[in-house]
């Protein structure tokens, strides 16, 4: 298959599966433990039905989405995902090139590959600062000092990784900090010559913006928790919302009461996720933590969402249930991996043209009215 052959997300993933070499596409794909919770994610928003209205004109379709004062063309982005660049080179700035090309909202990881500044550039304006809260605070108050220099209006703060997630893919792979080229690894990258010739070229990625603290931190155990702490508490929150002007937004949040707490401190939106299944192999697929947490916030500030949105129905899915936009992290993630910057654009090309017939053949000419109403649920006499 070709790359403008590919027909869904899912022709993406093969294609990416193809062509990376197994650990790197482990990676990207794998989730916690036996893996429930990412398969969840996808199942739960597959079985949400929206029922189709006729006698609708939509020969014109809206989905243009404002957020925070600034227009997007789309109600979906990119969620921010570390070490892009493993999935093809020079994927951070071929992702935050699209974002500015299309007008969508792309996050950046604090643990992108490529550093902060260069991809707020690159951006024009749509990039979102992930920030995770480090062990050390003069390394976050040095990330925030960078990201506000850089521009970045809105800051996107991930609490859902206390702990590592264990990956189980990962650890049969043999995946270690430092990256080490074992046997079973020599013998994957000898099976993707063109992978490895073109990241050889590129040079090897690594997290950018954590650069000095890679170099000297003495284990792995002080990396992680010098990364991202593991004692993050309301107070901190607190502060940071204290500390940084601009929208701040949590990450990561599947209780309401937690959600109820967030916008109480102050805080302007929150991203309803569980990290695409790869923190804990338990707990809600993203999607069924949402109308709980709809109706404990009640409309005070934004709702995102993410985690297993797949096919442009599923932002549909997503607003009629109380999000107001979705982030994709892995769609772009096959993309890179399937094509490069081609297939990072083939990714949004498809959820895009997913989206907008969706919106047609359900009778929604603007995403904006999409609402309960929808939904074919047992109040409605559908079960
Ligand atoms: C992520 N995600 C993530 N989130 C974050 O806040 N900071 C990060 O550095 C990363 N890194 C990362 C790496 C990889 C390889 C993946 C797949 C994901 C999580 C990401 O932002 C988002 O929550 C999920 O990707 C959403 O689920 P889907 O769309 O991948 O199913």
């Amino acid at each position: 298959m070709r790359i403008n052959n590919a027909a869904s997300i899912s022709d993406l993933r093969e294609l990416a599966r193809g062509r990376l070499p197994r650990f790197a596409f482990d990676m990207l794909d794998g989730g916690a433990e036996d893996e429930s919770n990412l398969r969840q994610n996808v199942e739960a928003l597959e079985s949400i039905k929206l029922i189709p209205r006729y006698f609708v004109d939509v020969s014109k379709l809206a989905a243009e989405t404002e957020i925070f004062g600034r227009r997007y063309a789309l109600p979906f982005g990119i969620a921010p995902v570390g070490m892009l660049n493993l999935f093809w080179p020079g994927t951070d700035l071929a992702l935050a090139r699209l974002a500015a090309r299309e007008n969508i909202m792309l996050g950046v990881s604090a643990a992108a590959s490529t550093e902060l500044e260069a991809v707020a550039e690159a951006a024009e304006g749509r990039a979102w600062f992930q920030l995770y809260v480090s062990g050390d605070s003069t390394l976050t108050d040095r990330l925030l000092a960078r990201a506000r220099s850089a521009s970045y209006e809105v800051l996107l703060v991930t609490v859902d990784c206390p702990v590592p997630g264990k990956r189980d893919r990962d650890i049969r792979n043999g995946l270690q900090l430092p990256f080490r080229i074992t046997p079973r690894i020599f013998g994957d990258l000898v099976t993707h010559p063109r992978w490895s010739l073109a990241t050889r070229a590129a040079g090897k990625p690594v997290a950018a913006n954590y650069k000095d603290v890679l170099a000297s931190a003495r284990s792995l155990a002080e990396l992680q928790t010098t990364i991202i702490s593991n004692t993050l508490m309301w107070d901190d929150l607190e502060r940071l919302r204290g500390k940084w002007q601009g929208k701040l937004l949590v990450k990561g949040i599947l209780h309401p009461e937690d959600a109820r707490r967030c916008v109480q401190l102050g805080c302007d939106g929150l991203v309803i996720s569980n990290h695409g299944g790869r923190q804990a192999g338990y707990g809600p697929a993203s999607i069924e933590a949402l109308p709980a947490i709809a109706e404990a916030v009640n409309g005070a500030v934004p709702l995102g969402i993410d985690s297993g949105v797949r096919r442009g129905a599923d932002v549909i899915r997503a607003k009629a249930l109380g999000a107001d936009f979705a982030l994709l992290g892995r769609a772009f993630g096959y993309g890179a991996g399937a094509g490069g910057t081609e297939g990072c654009q083939r990714a949004f090309d498809i959820v895009r043209m997913e989206l907008l017939r969706a919106l047609g053949q359900l009778g929604q000419p603007s995403f904006a009215d999409v609402d309960r109403s929808l939904l074919a649920t047992q109040d409605s006499g559908w079960f």
